[in-house]
């Protein structure tokens, strides 16, 4: 079995590369990522050297390098992390999204149909459903909610998600998707809520919120959302959907507030700033399908999955200082 994962060298694609490369020996994985200011090639230092991986520095959207990659290699599943990912950066350049989101997955699902491989995974957001009222917690996300994105980013990724669905129900591509919710976990890139939130209170910096820290997100491990694309790309029904949450919502103020509790820091560090445009309320999924489907539970709860991470932030300050410099973009030539 050969698996081309994309976007391997990014928070959620290299935890699943460290999981399924270890997990499944007799599989050859390849990772494929451009390695943008977000690819951080230290990231695949756990599984640099094993027998059943490799690294390919290119772009999705390089048509002429897929196709050539897709004809040497010969791939039977092609698994899509890579994107642009940041809804900050949406805002200020939404043409990158576009570009890689949509005409990226575009390419990918091409070849991937050209090449007859036996399935094609697509990892996407709750985002693309848009956001729930603050004050009906009663409603979740469920797979048959309408597709109604706020931002540059959530609309680029829908865009994608109809794509890989067009591909389907078109071509007969074997596909299936994933709509995951807010993941945290090692190995994040520091433009992210918890991991520049950990770095700037270890240097008691000011910790910026936006609004009045009162939108919620329902957190997962990017643990479990990796256990869950693994069950769906061995036991998932082609063509089918598969929402994937952590049943853990808290507002953005109550994880900062845990992160300063944990690090014995002043909640007077926190600074409210003016409000994302567009931003989302609330997001909340319900998994039940997969949990049914597939036999998939989230393992972490958020109390424990919070403390590990910090204490993986703060006791990995070279991976982010590394990150800070600059330094981190010049692993892989080296
Ligand atoms: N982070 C979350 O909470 C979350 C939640 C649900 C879904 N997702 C989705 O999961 C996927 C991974 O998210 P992440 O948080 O790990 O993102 P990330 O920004 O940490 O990593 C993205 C990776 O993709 C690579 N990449 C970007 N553009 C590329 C291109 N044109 N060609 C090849 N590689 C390229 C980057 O170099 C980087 O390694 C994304 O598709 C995202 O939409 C993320």
């Amino acid at each position: 079995m050969k698996v081309l994962v994309t976007g391997g060298a990014g928070f959620i694609g290299s935890n699943f590369l460290h999981y399924m490369v270890n997990k499944y020996p007799e599989y050859e994985f390849v990772c494929l990522d451009a390695l943008t200011y977000a690819g951080n090639y230290n990231n695949l230092k756990p599984i640099e050297g094993k027998k059943n991986f490799k690294f390919v520095k290119g772009n999705i959207c390089d048509k002429e390098l897929v196709d050539k990659l897709f004809d040497d290699e010969k791939f039977d599943w092609v698994i899509n992390f890579a994107a642009e990912s940041h809804v900050d950066n949406s805002i200020k350049n939404p043409g990158i999204f576009v570009e890689t989101n949509v005409m990226g997955t575009y390419n990918l699902l091409d070849a991937s149909r050209r090449h007859d491989v036996k399935r094609y995974h697509q990892v996407s957001t709750d985002e693309v459903y848009g956001d729930l009222p603050l004050d009906r917690p009663d409603l979740l996300f469920t797979e048959d909610t309408p597709i109604k994105p706020s931002s540059p980013y959530s609309a680029s990724k829908a865009s994608a998600d109809h794509l890989v669905r067009a591909y389907f129900r078109t071509f007969g591509l074997p596909i299936t998707i994933s709509n995951c919710s807010n993941n945290y976990g090692p190995y994040q890139f520091p433009e992210k809520l918890i991991p520049l939130m950990v770095s700037k209170a270890v240097n008691d910096e000011k910790l910026p919120v936006y609004g009045k820290g009162e939108n919620v997100r329902d957190w997962i491990h990017v643990h479990d959302h990796n256990v869950g694309v693994d069950m769906i790309m061995h036991n998932g029904r082609i063509g089918e959907t598969y929402n994937l949450g952590g049943r853990s919502e808290r507002t953005n103020l109550e994880v900062v507030k845990t992160i300063l509790k944990q690090l014995g820091k002043s909640e007077d560090l926190i600074t409210y700033v003016t409000d994302r445009p567009g931003h989302d309320l609330r997001y909340a999924i319900d998994s039940t399908k997969a949990e049914t489907e597939l036999g998939w539970e989230r393992t972490y709860n958020f109390e424990d999955g919070i403390k590990e991470t910090i204490d993986w932030y703060v006791n990995n300050q070279d991976w982010i200082d590394d990150i800070k410099s600059g330094a981190y973009q010049k692993v892989y030539k080296k």
